[in-house]
């Protein structure tokens, strides 16, 4: 009894100490951005960097230890690629307009020189996703799906809005989601069948990514596919709902629209009461893992590989490359592979992806920003 108490007493003095510890050692913030640590709990109004992982790793990106300077140039590929097939990202957004806008005034975020309401932040993340689309594949256009009553607009080259009908409510926004993607491929195969021209590939992306390098050549690299998606070492949950390729053929677009008929069965059907993010993820993990063939220790390796998946062709990508995120908390992870393609700002990373924007704009050093992302993406910030 005594001994468990003073081991206690211990571990409460210890606790405070680690702390203090690791906050001293490990994060060194930005010194042109000196601001204090606000006081909502843990989460960052400004850049904070620590350690670049994966440091001493071969193909992995080296930073400087200060600073935010790569030691490896990563690079476009589009420059010199050749003219591949048209690229259409496509991803749904709407916004809620209900928000109180005394609440968006007493809210508002300063990234830069700028300041943020709440909806400023949507708008902000959805362009500046079109900015790194239009820098990293600028013959590419993209498509955004949202409900028909929300009055968003954007007028910009290469940006068409498409609205489509459906429940876009916040609780119900992954299962719309799976929805609009449905309807949208419903749309092509019409276009498609009419029209026996140009191809158009399809990825289907959330809005909060960063394209850092062409991603045109998958159609070419691996050319039986119908559909690709995100794959991670994971049990509870393998497969990223935030990436979908789909191949622009008729085969490759009826496969992949059957598919996700598929997964929206299952997800109305078993998951309906998962926490409304993660829904459409257990419900895909759940159809390729049910198919009798599959072997799930394919997702132990980060290595692309193909799977016949209920009559379609469905391509794996490593997340590490096409949908890089580091883990959240302590969790081990190895930095970022030197071909990274495509960068997630999820959860509480939203704000890095504004900073990240505005970094590249100033420096225009695509393996630099990489850097700064690397040393920054455990952070949790405030937007
Ligand atoms: C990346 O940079 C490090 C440090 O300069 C160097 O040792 C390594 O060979 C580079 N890796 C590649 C693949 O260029
Ligand atoms: C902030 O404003 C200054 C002066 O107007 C400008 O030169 C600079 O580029 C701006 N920085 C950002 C990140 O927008």
């Amino acid at each position: 009894m005594m001994r468990t108490i003073s081991g206690w007493r211990r571990f409460l003095i210890l606790v405070p100490l680690l702390f203090f510890l690791a906050h001293f050692f490990s994060v060194d913030q930005l010194h042109y951005n000196p601001r204090p640590v606000p006081n909502k709990q843990s989460k960052f109004n400004h850049l904070v960097l620590g350690p670049a992982a994966g440091q001493g790793l071969t193909n992995r990106l080296q930073c400087q230890p200060q600073g935010i300077k790569a030691l490896n140039k990563t690079h476009f590929s589009s420059a010199t690629a050749p003219a591949l097939d048209n690229i259409h990202f496509v991803t749904v957004f709407t916004l809620y307009n209900s928000i109180r806008p005394d609440y968006q005034l007493s809210n508002l975020v300063t990234v830069g020189n700028a300041s943020y309401t709440k909806l400023e932040r949507s708008m902000a993340i959805l362009n500046i996703f079109v900015n790194f689309i239009q820098v990293a594949m600028p013959r590419s256009d993209v498509v955004i799906l949202t409900d028909p009553a929300s009055d968003l607009s954007m007028h910009r080259n290469g940006v068409t809005i498409y609205p489509i009908q459906g429940e876009y409510s916040r609780d119900k926004l992954m299962l719309q989601r799976i929805r609009s993607y449905i309807a949208f491929l419903e749309t092509r195969m019409e276009e498609v069948s009419q029209n026996q021209g140009h191809i158009h590939h399809y990825i289907f992306t959330d809005s909060d990514i960063a394209v850092v390098d062409d991603l045109g050549h998958i159609f070419h690299d691996y050319p039986n596919f119908h559909l690709a998606l995100t794959f991670r070492n994971n049990k509870e949950q393998p497969l990223n709902s935030g990436f979908i390729a789909v191949r622009g053929t008729p085969a490759g677009i009826l496969r992949a629209k059957t598919f996700l008929q598929e997964v929206l069965k299952v997800y109305r059907s078993r998951y309906m009461k998962a926490s409304r993010m993660l829904g459409d993820q257990l419900a895909l993990a759940w159809v390729v893992k049910s198919h009798p063939s599959f072997d799930p220790k394919k997702f132990t390796k980060a290595q692309a590989f193909i799977e016949d998946i209920g009559g379609a062709a469905v391509l794996f990508l490593p997340c590490a490359v096409y949908n890089w995120t580091p883990p959240e908390g302590a969790g081990q992870f190895h930095g970022m592979p030197l071909d990274v393609k495509v960068i997630h700002f999820k959860g509480s990373r939203k704000r890095l992806m504004l900073e990240s924007w505005n970094f590249f704009s100033a420096s225009s050093d695509i393996s630099d920003m990489l850097c700064l992302i690397l040393k920054s993406g455990r952070t949790k910030y405030d937007f």
